[in-house]
């Protein structure tokens, strides 16, 4: 019994060390270009198909900028890291506003659709104000 606990404490141990990206990572310039490259076109096509009532692209160009906020949310700022639990914190209001933003392009609901794609607008700067140094 003795000897699986020790067994149980090494494995752990080992699992600690061999996953060293759990909790705070570094600053990555190309992967913030890429998702943020990425979250500038699906704001776009988000738009672009808000406007023309196209509400099958609107749906899914607004659970892309979901799903990228996802991505960000795992990314650490080169200004400001020290505040990742905040950037964290604009990455996930990021996603729950794109996925909201889904929700009345799914329903055909412009005047939702309409405010969740503001305040898309305003996370995307919100955090800029902060963290793009
Ligand atoms: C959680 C924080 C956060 C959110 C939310 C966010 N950004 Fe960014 N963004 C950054 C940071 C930080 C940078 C600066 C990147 C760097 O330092 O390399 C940046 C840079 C950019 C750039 C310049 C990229 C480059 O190549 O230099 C664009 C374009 C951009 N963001 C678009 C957006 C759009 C559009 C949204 C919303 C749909 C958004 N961002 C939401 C943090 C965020």
């Amino acid at each position: 019994m003795k000897f699986m606990c020790l067994f149980a404490l090494a494995a752990l141990v080992l699992a600690a060390t061999a996953h060293p990206s759990i909790g705070q990572g570094t600053y990555n310039k190309s992967a913030f270009e890429n998702a943020m490259d990425d979250a500038m076109k699906n704001l776009r096509v988000l738009m672009g198909s808000l406007i023309a009532e196209d509400w099958t692209k609107a749906e899914a160009s607004a659970k892309a900028l979901a799903g990228g906020a996802k991505t960000i949310r795992g990314l650490t700022p080169k200004a400001s890291a020290d505040r990742i639990g905040e950037f964290q914190a604009r990455a996930d209001s990021l996603a729950a506003q794109s996925a909201r933003v889904a929700a009345a392009a799914k329903a055909h609901a412009p005047g939702d659709a309409g405010q969740g794609l503001g305040q898309i607008v305003q996370s995307c700067m919100g955090c800029h104000s902060v963290f793009r140094k």
